[in-house]
């Protein structure tokens, strides 16, 4: 069975209503990134921080998965499917994706500030003094620029072993994620989907200039009528 790959960013899930990070002009939900999404920022005002994922964690709970993240799940019926997701989202999951790798953390998920072994999920708002079992205030479970990207070796990998690789709405302006296209096998073919695509051409690269929905169901259609 074929490896697909698929690594996806914010715009896959802006179709269900969730804004992306850069089409707002540097604006994160009206906060600057590193406000909201650094180690400084969650020292220097844990309770904004807190109050921003808790918000994110509540808008989660009202929306769905598109058909960008469903027929993905279609995939998985002729092929080996990994999901690598700059998103902290669980639409993926939800879509029914069985093998999701997150990358940048989950909503959905709390860690402990001593110990960051320490991981539970966590579906309500977390208010400073929440605490986690060693008595270390429990803080969200994202990777915030600056820290060590623990799925990264994972996520190498998974990528080194794609016979497709699929890209999705992501802006490859945030590394280590956009340079994982650099370890795929330099003959498998490159799917890259994005309105406003930033890659540059290469040899085995399809690019689709358009919107999740309807460029994972013209790429998802070519594929599963590829004879294995
Ligand atoms: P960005 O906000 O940087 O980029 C979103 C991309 O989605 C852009 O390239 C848009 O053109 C594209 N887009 C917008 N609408 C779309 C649609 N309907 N269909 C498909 N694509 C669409 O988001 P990311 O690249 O995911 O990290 O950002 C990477 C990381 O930066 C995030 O994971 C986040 C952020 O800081 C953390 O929170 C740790």
């Amino acid at each position: 069975m074929q490896n697909i790959v698929v690594l996806t960013g914010a715009g896959i899930s802006a179709e269900s209503g969730i804004n992306t990070f850069r089409d707002a002009d540097g604006l994160w939900e009206g906060h600057d990134i590193m406000e909201v999404a650094s180690p400084q920022g969650w020292k220097n005002d844990p309770e904004l921080v807190l109050d921003f994922y808790n918000k994110r964690r509540s808008q989660l709970h009202t929306v769905t998965p598109n058909t960008a993240h469903l027929d993905l799940v279609t995939l998985e019926k002729q092929y080996k499917v990994t999901i690598i997701t700059q998103n902290v989202d669980d639409l993926h999951e939800r879509a029914g994706s069985t093998n999701v790798v997150h990358l940048h953390g989950e909503l959905l998920k709390v860690r402990s500030q001593f110990d960051e072994r320490i991981v539970l999920d966590w579906t309500e708002d977390l208010n400073l003094g929440d605490r986690c079992e060693r008595n270390s205030q429990l803080r969200p479970h994202i990777v915030w620029f600056g820290e060590a990207v623990p799925m990264l070796d994972t996520a190498i990998t998974i990528t080194e072993q794609a016979d497709v690789l699929i890209i999705i709405g992501t802006s490859m302006q945030v590394y280590p994620a956009a340079g994982l296209v650099q370890y795929a096998p330099p003959q498998t073919p490159i799917y890259f989907i994005d309105p406003n695509p930033a890659i540059s051409p290469t040899k085995n690269l399809t690019i689709l200039p358009e919107k999740a929905t309807t460029g994972v169901a013209k790429v998802v259609d070519e594929l599963m009528n590829v004879k294995q």
